[in-house]
Order: C-alpha cells, then sequence, then structure tokens
C-alpha cells in the first residue's frame, strides 16, 4: 500500500501569506503546488497544472491534475475511489490563504478555483501605488542578446527589416522589462564581397575619397545598383572590383579607409530611420567578428569538427543534407563563420545566457545549421529550452493587396523611410480632417501624427503571430475601429480624458482611497489586469509579441464593457471607479511601452 505523505505540511503554512509578485498563474501554481504535495503519494512525481479557465466557466483557475494523478494511483491500493475524490482532496488540502474566495470540483475533478475579490482590489491597489514595475516578470537569465534589425551596408532597409527592427525591439523591451540585461545588437552586413565593387566604383566616381558625403552619394542604394550594373557588364571593371576585395580583406589601408566611409554614410541612413521608430541598438556588425574568426575555426578543428570537402572546409550534421561551409574554397571566411564566431563572442566574452535572433523564416536553415555545430562543439547544451539557450525568432512576408510580396508601383522594393512618411501623412491628415489642426498647437498636431501613424505601423505587425505572412494596408491599420493601434491608443486617450474631467487628484486618490470589483464588469476587468505579468513573461518565453497584442486589446474590449454600463463620475462608486480606471491606462501604458508604441493623452 502507497503511504501517503505527510511530508510537508509546513509548505501548507508558507504558502498562506502570499505577497502577490506579479504573475497571478505562478501564485495561484504555488497554492496547487502545496496541495499536490500533501495528495499526492509519496515518490509519485507530478506536475502541478494550472491554467486559467476559459470565460463563463466557473471559478478563475483551474487545476487539471485530479484524472491523470488517478491514473497514475489506480490500482495500486489508493483510498481515492476516483477523480473527483482525489479533485476533492487537492481542493481539501489547499492552503489557506487570502487570495482564495472559493475552491470546488466540478465534473471528472477538476478543481475550480475563485479568486478573492478582495485580495483582487488590494493588489491592483498595490501596484497602482509601488507602480507596474513591482509587476515585472522574473526570467531564469541575468543577460541576454537580441540580434536584430541588422540590414546589410549600401543596400536599402526594406520591410523585412522593419519587421525584424520592431519584433526585436519588443522583445527586447519585454526582456528588459524582465530585469534582464540586455546587448541589442545590430548584427550588420558590412563585410560582404559586394565591397569590392562599391569600393572600385567609389573610386572612379570620386577620386578623391575624403571629400564624399552622405549627400555627394545620395542615395546609396542606387550607387550599389549602379555599381553592380557595371560588375555584370564590364568585365575590367569586374578583375578590379575581385581584386579590391582581396586588398580590403588584407588589410590596405586605402581600401580600409573607401570601406569605413561606405559604411559610415550607411550607417547615416540607418540612423535615422531607428530615431523615427524610437529603437536603439548598437551596432556590432559582421567585421567587427574578424579578429576572431580564425581562433574558432581552429577551435572547431580541434575538437574534430571540420572536414575538407570540394576544396572548401566544412561541418557535416545530423539531419541536413548539405554541410555547414566555414571556410570558403578560395580561403575567406562567409555569413556560417562570422556568425560561428559572433555566438562564441557572446557565449564566452559577453556572457550572455540567452540569445535571440530576428530574421525572416528563410534563414531558418542557416541558423538551424550552426546552432546544431555550436552544440556539437559543447558550447550549447543539447537540449535547446535549457540556458544558455540560442532561438531564431522567425518571421513571415510582408504582402501587398495583391497577395503578393509587398512593392511599390515601380516594383522596387518598399523603402522604409517612404512607408513611414506616408504613415504619418496619412494620420495628420485624418487629424485635420476631425478639426484638430485648430485645437492643437503645429507641434502637438505632429507629435501625435507620428504617435499614431508609426504605432499604426508597428501594431499592424506585432499583432500578428510572427510566423504568418502578413498583409501591408495602410487603410486598415490606420483605422480607428478593431484591433488597430489607433484604437487602442484613443481608448487609452479616452480613460486619461475620463479622470481629468472628474477633477479629482488621482495620486491622492490612489493614497486615501479603496478599490472596488463588486460588478462583475468590474471583477471581469480587475483580473484582467491582474493577468499582465503573467501575459508579459508567457510572450517573453515563447517570444510571441502577438500574445501581448492580443492580450492589450482585451483589456481594451473588458474595459469597454465596463464604461458602457457602469457610470463613473457622479457616480457613488466615483472614486473606486477612477481608480480602476488609472490601473487600466497604467496597465494599456505599460504595454504601448514594451510594444514600442508612444501613447497620446489627447484625441
Ligand atoms: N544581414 C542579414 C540580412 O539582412 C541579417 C543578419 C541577422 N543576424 C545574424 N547574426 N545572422 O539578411
Amino acid at each position: 500500500r502507497l503511504a501517503f505523505a505527510t511530508r510537508s505540511k509546513s509548505v501548507a503554512t508558507m504558502a498562506a501569506s502570499q505577497e502577490f509578485t506579479g504573475n497571478l498563474k505562478r501564485e495561484v501554481e504555488k497554492l496547487f503546488d502545496a496541495s499536490l504535495r500533501i495528495t499526492v503519494p509519496d515518490g509519485t512525481s507530478v506536475e502541478t497544472e494550472v491554467a486559467a479557465s476559459l470565460p463563463g466557466k466557473p471559478g478563475d483557475y483551474q487545476c487539471n491534475n485530479a484524472m491523470g494523478l488517478w491514473s497514475i494511483i489506480k490500482g495500486k491500493g489508493t483510498q481515492f475511489r476516483g477523480p473527483p475524490a482525489v479533485g476533492q482532496a487537492i481542493s481539501k488540502n489547499l492552503p489557506a490563504s487570502e487570495m482564495v474566495e472559493t475552491c470546488s470540483v466540478a465534473g471528472p475533478g477538476f478543481v475550480n478555483l475563485v479568486l478573492s475579490s478582495k485580495w483582487m482590489s488590494k493588489s491592483i491597489e498595490k501596484m497602482l501605488i509601488d507602480g507596474i514595475d513591482t509587476w515585472a516578470p522574473t526570467l531564469p537569465v541575468k543577460r541576454a542578446v537580441v540580434d536584430f534589425s541588422s540590414p546589410n551596408i549600401a543596400k536599402e532597409m526594406h520591410v523585412g527589416h522593419l519587421r525584424s527592427t520592431i519584433i526585436g525591439d519588443t522583445l527586447a523591451r519585454m526582456l528588459e522589462y524582465s530585469k534582464v540585461e540586455v546587448f541589442r545588437r545590430n548584427h550588420v552586413g558590412d563585410w560582404g564581397t559586394q565591397f569590392g565593387m562599391l569600393i572600385e566604383y567609389l573610386f572612379e566616381k570620386f577620386p578623391d575619397t575624403e571629400s564624399v558625403t552622405e549627400t555627394a552619394i545620395g542615395d546609396l542604394q542606387t550607387f550599389y545598383k549602379k555599381s553592380k550594373t557595371k560588375f555584370d557588364e564590364d568585365p575590367d571593371f569586374k578583375e578590379k572590383a575581385q581584386k579590391a576585395v582581396v586588398r580590403l580583406q588584407g588589410g590596405d589601408p586605402i581600401y580600409r579607409k573607401a570601406w569605413a566611409k561606405i559604411c559610415e554614410i550607411s550607417r547615416t541612413e540607418f540612423a535615422k530611420v531607428y530615431q523615427r521608430l524610437k529603437v536603439e541598438l548598437e551596432e556590432k556588425g559582421e567585421s567587427f567578428y574578424n579578429p576572431y574568426i580564425a581562433n574558432v575555426i581552429g577551435e572547431l578543428d580541434s575538437k574534430g569538427l571540420i572536414e575538407e570537402s570540394e576544396g572548401a572546409r566544412v561541418i557535416f550534421l545530423e539531419g541536413f543534407n548539405i554541410p555547414l561551409m566555414v571556410v570558403k574554397s578560395d580561403g575567406g571566411f562567409n555569413y556560417a563563420s562570422t556568425d560561428l564566431t559572433a555566438l562564441w563572442y557572446r557565449l564566452n566574452e559577453e556572457k550572455a545566457e540567452w540569445i535571440v535572433y530576428v530574421t525572416d523564416v528563410g534563414q531558418q536553415q542557416h541558423f538551424n545549421m550552426f546552432f546544431k555545430a555550436a552544440r556539437k562543439a559543447g558550447w550549447l547544451p543539447d537540449s535547446d529550452k535549457t540556458y544558455p539557450r540560442v532561438d531564431h525568432v522567425g518571421f513571415g512576408l510582408v504582402l501587398g493587396d495583391d497577395g503578393k510580396r509587398f512593392r511599390t508601383r515601380s516594383s522596387d522594393v518598399v523603402r522604409l523611410v517612404d512607408l513611414l512618411d506616408e504613415a504619418k501623412t496619412r494620420s495628420k491628415t485624418a487629424l485635420i480632417e476631425r478639426g484638430k489642426d485648430k485645437e492643437w498647437t503645429p507641434e502637438e498636431l505632429d507629435q501625435t501624427a507620428e504617435a499614431v501613424g508609426y504605432g499604426a505601423v508597428k501594431y499592424a505587425d506585432l499583432k500578428n503571430n510572427r510566423l504568418t505572412n502578413y498583409t501591408f494596408n495602410f487603410d486598415q491599420m490606420l483605422s480607428d475601429k478593431g484591433n488597430t493601434a489607433v484604437y487602442l491608443l484613443y481608448a487609452h486617450a479616452r480613460i486619461c480624458s475620463i479622470i481629468r474631467k472628474s477633477g479629482k487628484d488621482i495620486d491622492e486618490l490612489k493614497k486615501t482611497e479603496k478599490l472596488a470589483l463588486d460588478h462583475p464588469e468590474e471583477r471581469a476587468l480587475g483580473l484582467h489586469l491582474l493577468r499582465f505579468a503573467e501575459t508579459v513573461e508567457e510572450a517573453c518565453s515563447n517570444l510571441l509579441p502577438n500574445v501581448l497584442c492580443h492580450y492589450l486589446y482585451d483589456l481594451s474590449e473588458r474595459y469597454t464593457s465596463f464604461y458602457s454600463i457602469h457610470q463613473v463620475i457622479g457616480s457613488p462608486e466615483e472614486a473606486s471607479r477612477l481608480l480602476l480606471c488609472e490601473a487600466t491606462a497604467v496597465v494599456m501604458r505599460k504595454c504601448f511601452h514594451l510594444l514600442g508604441i508612444t501613447p497620446v493623452y489627447k484625441i
């Protein structure tokens, strides 16, 4: 007969005086953990299964361990008569906690927990005083690298880089909020063979390279195209360009200088986009890792990983039908050798525990291959969810209305700056149509147009599961109805204006008044607010920003359900409801912040 444990009754008392640390699901899990430790026979190992209850179902959280546990212990002399009895025991053994209103068992043993509204109110009041940062998730890493944006020198940043920039920035923001030290890395392509032709072309057009400025070059992409045409059409030029690569990589100072110039001009162009998007990045481009490559390849070689194949040096990897080339047949290094070296550097020099790469899904194989090579070299654990950990955050294509890859009328790649310009112009026009140019100062008009326009572009991207393709449509993303940034920004501004119109000092109310969640709509809104941190943690752990967008949209819907039924200003519950409005606005603003969207206060 299996003995039923009395192992750690102290666990039960330990959990009773829980302080809310922000992650509601985790708090509930702690309670059920404690209960299961008493309910589960000694020697049985089960993982606590807790999930938020679906809308319309009884309870706020549900523990689903009874059925599984029963299938483990039945026939082994257990005292229980079936899953519902196991459920009863789980419920009975739940430690006393001020968090819990009731706990009951339904159907085949679902244990439903209803949170105490009083405890919920108290936790929200506390957040209002101590700030939303007290709800920040805790992740199992201290330091992370987010490798994102990473355009290529002399080539224009296109919509794909926009996706990488937006998604990467959000991931970095979520990690930073979770108290992780984040290195935001721009792994720019600054070391390809294209530099040979670019430099030769530059020498031809500007014999005095010293004086070359951004304006002299004009648009670098056109410059790139022209040099490419010449490369394809003129054999003499082609030969010169190929020699130029060798001289550049060999460290010839004149070639190095010209290279640096081209990089500098590109960098200035990129910086303008980052500034508009309010995205911070530190450039450590491909060339940064040059000094380390030979050693790293040497290390892989000494571990017996590298083999000769058709004149090149490669690593054969199980599960891939092509080997990973790390030294080309001409002795040069490539994208993979640089990435392996960058990974080595990030793990050993920067001591990063989590490295996240944001690029289109088209590069998935490249990442899978060099990740695998790194595991083979013993740099990373074999299991991909243990730390130090690497993840490729892939994303799909941006499509035009015709369902094809997004292009402009002249069928060129879409320039990022033009997109941002148009987003701003369109949102400004919409504001002027609503007469805002007469109400606001030109600066206010401009700032709001920017916040709304850029916010719309970002949100339209982030709200989709990143792996799916999405259609870029200005009309849709700038609509003030539906799941758009415009709708959400306005919802937030409306809440702020309610608080302003009440004429009350909200900071004073926080200190003196209580928040009550007596009505179902108030309670549903309060519960959703308390789920903020667990949502950020989920979005972070699974690297899925759309999870947070979904939460934000739900939040504004719950707020609408509350506000459309309950009077705030002038009602007997005014103070409490103003606090609820304020808490909603605080959480919304944090969501905007994490999504890289600037909130507006007037609409
Ligand atoms: N420059 C590359 C591109 O535009 C992206 C680089 C991504 N980062 C990396 N470590 N490979 O496709």
